[in-house]
């Protein structure tokens, strides 16, 4: 990362630099390919599907709303929830597009959320937690909104439970996008949950398939650090490049990072 960008973005808190980083951001979020839709959010709507039908539902670091449109065709009222104003108003325009008339708006940390204790039936949260600047303290307000029983649908980057494969990923995110918090191992993210009373009744690893081109555009990451990084990818550990599907195509490079897909309930 250069010393310009760092400057730039990152002189607040890890909260503001999200901000920063999603509000400069937004309208790629709103047009990339693997945010309209990916295998995740297919696992995600089926799980919606299967659940009781929600009256309620709040989808929390909605970005530009596509796992809000998911829940949207199930529940009554689904209220994205983003700290981001821009990536809000992109949720507006392709909800007005796509012509629901069920999605509200709530600009908000996920640490903090305003809705009522039990008031909620279903909460979902796709590519988002790993970025939240205190991700228990989103567990323990979404147990708190959710009513006894309601779901918690989610999707998320982890990592590998190899500490060095941990690192490594966890640092090419840091350097791609400086409000990247923590991708954490299935393990951590598991008791996090249990330790705050929501139950996983079903869960899923997944891959979120990528191209290194884009991936680095997303995020307007400088020059300079593009060029480390794509060094990095190439010079992989043969542990990483084989976890990774660490793949050159031509001048770019396919790689696939791991995630969890899961439902909980509240206990
Ligand atoms: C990659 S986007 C989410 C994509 C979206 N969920 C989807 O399914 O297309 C991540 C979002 O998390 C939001 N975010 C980051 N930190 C947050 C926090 N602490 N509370 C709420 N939202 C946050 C960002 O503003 C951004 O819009």
């Amino acid at each position: 990362m250069t010393q310009e960008h760092r400057q730039e973005f990152s002189q607040d808190s890890t909260t503001t630099s999200a901000q920063r980083m999603f509000g400069s951001q937004a309208s790629m979020y709103a047009t990339s390919q693997v945010h309209i839709h990916d295998n995740r959010l297919t696992t995600l709507q089926r799980m919606i599907a299967e659940s009781p039908a929600p009256r309620r539902a709040i989808d929390l670091g909605a970005g530009a709303g596509f796992t809000a449109f998911a829940a949207a065709e199930y529940a009554g009222l689904v209220v994205a929830s983003d700290l981001t104003r821009e990536m809000l108003l992109e949720t507006r325009r392709i909800a007005g597009d796509r012509g629901f008339s069920n999605v509200g708006l709530c600009q908000n940390r996920a640490e903090e959320l305003p809705f009522a204790t039990d008031s909620i039936d279903l909460v979902t949260c796709r590519a988002a937690g790993h970025h939240f600047t205190d991700l228990g303290a989103a567990f323990n307000e979404i147990h708190r909104i959710l009513r006894p029983a309601g779901s918690l649908v989610m999707a998320d980057s982890v990592s590998p439970e190899d500490d060095a494969l941990a690192v490594w990923y966890n640092d090419m995110e840091l350097r791609r996008d400086f409000s990247h918090v923590e991708n954490r191992k299935v393990s951590v993210l598991l008791k996090m949950l249990e330790d705050r009373g929501l139950k996983v009744v079903e869960q899923h690893d997944e891959r979120t398939y990528m191209m290194f081109n884009d991936w680095v555009k997303r995020t307007a990451t400088p020059q300079a650090d593009v060029v480390s990084l794509r060094r990095d990818f190439l010079n992989a550990t043969p542990h990483a490049r084989e976890t990774f599907l660490i793949e050159p195509q031509g001048d770019d490079i396919a790689f696939a990072w791991p995630s969890l897909v899961f439902r909980a309930i509240k206990s």
